[in-house]
């Protein structure tokens, strides 16, 4: 059942009207247009050829600056024969506190592996036992080894490696670096034919372009930079996401964002990025504790430090409160110098950097945004709202992560459901059409000067951050909407502020529309969780450029 809603907020964040883009001075046409280099994008791309398709990949900065190279932890799927895909879809829907679209996961589960041995087919090397077989970790929520790894804790970095070289071992995928997307073009039947983008390049192509294409594959990332601490990297502000409202598309669960109970605080690292101490340090055996040196998780949960993360944030959230610190403990040190070396070589290098040694210290830890667990709504083909457009990843809301996503189930996403995008676009491919006129008509609206971001980011982590309630919430809207009055000139930095904007509107009313506390949304004024909100709050902006909500009761 469906409800329109007229949002709680009683002074709802104005969205900024985004300027449109100005004529494309170039075009350019592709079969298939894939936006984004991370996992989810490289892995669509190369089955697209597969299907014997042509595909341009745009990406904002160079093919590798995406979060997937930062992951750490690994790849989830059920390699073990004592596993089965039932208890990894068990673990999945309790993380997701009863959000989760069963057929989804269904998907994610019983297909991931052979996905991940696809992945190992072009390349990737994952860690293995001494016989060869695949090793095998344990990370919050999951009740089974089941993570795969590589480089201990350096699995993104080695997943990006493969894909970016099987990309470019093929002369048919064309590789645009440095093109911020601006807008989704429509043909006259209302189907995605292509996109406008700015170009920061040399030649022919610099400057707005056009690229033209028979379906248009979104896998931008996330949006972490909408926070003032967050383990995404600067590239994660919520394009993808900005991009779908304009041009009409559901966009769903975005009041879920993840905050990974334990990035790294130090003094030393002055930029929003803050490195993240794998959760699989935990899985190994590693302790939160208090100042006192106390197992505060311990009694909380039965799986004490390996909850849902959710519970460990929130745990850990409670004690900052109580002390007035900033940062808990994580105690690594029982583990032993050679085996952290071995096993977390990234972390062992940037907490030794910043001066401290987890084979001695304590590792300062403190919840950071880290994964938006809603995104542009899609089917199970990765389909959205708006024929020709598709989403993958973590731009993506396939229905998977509910409203809280297990841990490591990320990279399996872009890899599950790019494959199933690319054999639906193989399916039914129309020719090209030409784009019409979009209604926004050139000189209308403005960008917001990119000179807002720190204090937007400010505004989020204090008003819907880690915990939220309908004051913090109604503090934000009040600061967004001065924020989206302070003009900038149109260029990428501003189309980029003016996005982040646009993403944190959506995710301020969300929040403030849902009023329990459910997996990663936390409000103090609703602690818990009310069956009457089991479903999923739908945005769209309408034709006056107006956020609006529907409630979708679950099924
Ligand atoms: C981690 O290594 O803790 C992050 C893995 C994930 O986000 O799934």
């Amino acid at each position: 059942m469906l409800t329109d809603l007229m949002s709680h907020l009683a002074d709802l964040p104005a969205l900024p009207r985004r300027l449109a883009a100005p004529e494309p001075g170039w075009t350019e046409t592709t079969d298939v247009l894939v936006v984004g280099s991370g996992v989810a994008g490289l892995t669509a791309a190369l089955h697209l050829r597969e299907q014997g398709l042509h595909v341009t990949v745009v990406t904002k900065v160079n093919i590798d600056d995406g979060s997937t190279r930062w992951a750490q932890g690994g790849i989830a799927g059920v390699l073990d024969p004592l596993d089965t895909p039932e208890a990894h879809a068990f673990d999945t829907e309790i993380a997701g506190v009863g959000l989760c679209d069963p057929a989804a996961v269904r998907v994610l589960v019983e297909e991931g592996p052979a996905r991940i041995r696809e992945l190992i087919r072009i390349g990737a090397e994952f860690d293995r036992n001494a016989d060869g077989s695949l090793m095998l970790t344990r990370e919050g929520g999951h009740r089974a080894d089941r993570i795969v790894h590589a480089g201990g804790d350096a699995t993104g970095a080695e997943v990006q490696r493969a894909l970016h070289e099987a990309v470019h071992r093929d002369p048919w995928i064309r590789l645009v670096e440095h093109a911020l997307v601006l807008d989704l073009l429509r043909a006259a039947d209302g189907r995605a034919c292509g996109i406008t983008l700015h170009v920061l390049g040399e030649g022919s192509e610099d400057g707005v372009g056009a690229i033209l294409a028979r379906a248009v594959v979104l896998a931008t990332g996330g949006m972490g930079q909408v926070f003032a601490s967050t383990t995404n990297p600067s590239v994660s502000t919520g394009d993808g996401v900005a991009l779908a409202l304009r041009a009409g598309a559901v966009v769903t669960d975005v009041e879920f964002v993840q905050f990974h109970p334990t990035s790294f605080v130090t003094a030393s690292v002055t930029s929003v990025q803050r490195p993240l101490i794998s959760e699989a340090l935990r899985g190994e055996g590693a302790h939160l504790v208090d100042e006192a040196g106390e197992r505060f998780m311990v009694g909380q949960h039965e799986l004490a430090e390996l909850a849902p993360r959710d519970v460990v944030a929130k745990g850990i959230h409670r004690v900052l409160r109580a002390t007035g610190a900033d940062h808990v403990y994580l105690d690594a040190r029982h583990l032993g110098r050679e085996f952290l070396e071995q096993r977390f070589p990234t972390i062992m290098a940037s907490t030794r950097a910043a001066g401290v040694d987890p084979a001695t210290e304590l590792i300062p830890v403190a919840p950071a945004a880290h994964y938006a667990s809603g995104g542009v709504r899609t089917d199970l083909h990765g389909r959205t709202s708006i024929p020709g457009l598709y989403a993958c990843g973590e731009v993506a809301c396939t229905g998977v992560h509910g409203a809280n996503r297990l841990a490591s189930n990320s990279l399996l996403e872009g890899l599950v459901f790019s494959r199933r995008i690319a054999d639906d676009i193989a399916r039914d491919l129309p020719p090209q059409a030409d784009p019409v006129p979009t209604p926004a008509s050139a000189g209308q609206g403005w960008v917001v000067s990119p000179a807002i971001r720190a204090e937007l980011q400010r505004s989020m982590t204090r008003g819907a951050g880690v915990l939220r309630s309908a004051d913090s919430l109604a503090a934000t809207a009040k600061e967004l909407t001065r924020l989206g009055e302070q003009h900038g000139t149109p260029r990428n930095a501003a189309w980029e502020a003016t996005n982040l904007l646009t993403v944190a509107a959506a995710l301020v009313a969300s929040a403030a529309e849902r009023r329990e506390t459910r997996g990663c949304h936390w409000r103090e004024d609703h602690p818990n969780a009310a069956d009457e909100w089991r479903g999923h709050l739908l945005n769209s902006i309408d034709p006056r450029g107006r956020l609006t909500q529907t409630f979708e009761e679950m099924a």
